[in-house]
């Protein structure tokens, strides 16, 4: 079932259609008793789907439980990694729904300015948030929020620094108070210090927008939208080898067949199925042993691989799996700030390795140098940028050993 992508709910940013499709009640019931909504959203089970999975409840409640005035909500729109394109689609085609949800959080965790923080090469979301944020304005729920909240609500669109870190919490709230998008360590986590030294919460577009909809349906319904005790839908972004990628919403928990071969239309083709990048691809790769496994955050975990934002890149037979992960790395490499030396030419130096290998220039030590440098990297960078990159070369290199062994041998 369809809850956050059903056409219906898609009306751009047309406040009185949003309010005439049941929008609003969210927001409502809120307002009736903003003590409730902290349970509700644990009752839910609803966790972070930026990529983490932490449980919002807990999240929202370290906000809550610190001093105001002058507390912040960052959701976090900035998505740039390989693979993932959903919230792009829920702020262009569905802004009002993550807005309400952001308010919801708003009220929830005690915070009077709501940033709305946005890839700037995502210029069409921009623009309809622009003029979603303005109709807000004029409604008679925002006095009511500010009311309730005891200072005056603010909602603000601000574009990032359009780089894949300032997706990274740490760096999206220094992007928001105007600088670079370094991250920084953690803790202290942006909940206890985070926009100009505030408790800041940061939620991803879709763990928002999931949080309106459990105000307005309620916990129970929320639960049973999911598969095997998994609570919800998740927005997978379906790409690769497949005959129908895009943007799937289904329950959580769905297997990984499922979404390739029924949703996906199955291999592109008929290639047979090879592996999964999953997450966008910093995570451990499935393959084909993984086909029945339940797409949530605990089933993944338990087989060592993460389901991270819902990115499922599927390659078939005759990819080479060597390839995509020194395009991955590449990419990962590009992206590094530079702040942290490990992750600055670590994932430089995979990235050489893997070129190298890959364009039949090998040489005997070079597997033996990339297994060294996956086990030296992980947990050396203030974010998981370089663990990601080393998570994707360990797992590619051991399950596809075979493939890196043939190409080293070519030279
Ligand atoms: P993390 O595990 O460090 O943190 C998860 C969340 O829990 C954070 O918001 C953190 O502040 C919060 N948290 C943890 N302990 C807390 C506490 N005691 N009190 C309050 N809050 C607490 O993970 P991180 O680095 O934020 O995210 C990693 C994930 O992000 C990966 O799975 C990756 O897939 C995903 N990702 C998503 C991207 C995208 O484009 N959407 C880009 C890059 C990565």
């Amino acid at each position: 079932m369809k809850v956050l992508t059903d056409e219906r709910r898609c009306v751009g940013a047309d406040l009185a259609a949003w309010m005439a499709l049941g929008g609003g009640e969210g927001l409502e019931r809120a307002l009736a008793d903003p003590a409730a909504v902290i349970p509700a959203i644990e009752a839910a089970g609803l966790r972070g789907l930026g990529g983490a999975g932490f449980p919002t409840h807990r999240k929202w409640a370290a906000v809550a439980a610190q001093p105001g005035p002058g507390k912040w909500v960052v959701c976090n729109g900035n998505e740039d990694e390989p693979g993932t394109f959903k919230d792009r689609f829920l702020l262009s085609r569905t802004p009002h729904q993550v807005i309400e949800g952001a308010l919801v959080a708003a009220l929830a965790v005690g915070a009077a300015t709501v940033v709305l923080y946005v890839n700037p090469r995502e210029a069409a979301a921009v623009r309809v948030l622009r003029e979603a944020v303005a109709q807000w304005e004029a409604h008679p729920l925002l006095p009511r929020l500010s009311e309730a909240l005891g200072e005056s609500l603010r909602l603000l669109v601000v574009t990032g620094s359009g780089l894949y870190v300032g997706g990274e919490e740490t760096a999206a709230v220094a992007s928001v108070m105007g600088g670079f998008p370094f991250p920084t360590l953690k803790p202290p986590f942006p909940a206890e210090r985070g926009v100009n030294g505030a408790p800041t919460l940061v939620n991803n577009v879709e763990t928002l927008a999931h949080a309106g909809q459990i105000l307005r349906a309620g916990p129970e319904w929320y639960r049973g939208l999911g598969l095997g005790g998994a609570p919800g839908t998740k927005l997978f972004s379906l790409s690769g080898d497949v005959l129908h990628p895009g943007l799937h919403e289904l329950p959580m928990g769905t297997p990984l067949r499922s979404l390739v071969f029924e949703h996906g239309g199955g291999m592109l083709g008929g290639k047979a199925f090879k592996a999964v990048f999953t997450g966008g691809p910093s995570n451990t790769l499935l393959t084909a042993d993984d086909l029945d496994a339940p797409l949530d955050f605990d089933n993944l975990r338990a087989r060592g691989s993460r389901l991270g934002t819902g990115a499922m890149i599927v390659v078939g037979e005759g990819t080479s799996i060597l390839r995509k992960t020194a395009e991955y790395v590449a990419f990962f490499a590009a992206n590094s700030c530079g702040q942290c030396p490990p992750c600055k030419i670590g994932t430089h130096q995979i990235s050489r390795i893997l070129e190298r290998i890959e364009a039949g220039a090998g040489r005997p030590g070079d597997l033996q140098a990339l297994e060294n440098l996956t086990e030296l990297l992980p947990g050396s960078g203030r974010c998981g940028l370089v663990d990601g990159a080393a998570t994707v070369l360990g797992s590619s290199l051991k399950t596809f050993r075979a493939e890196y062994e043939r190409a080293v041998e070519r030279h």
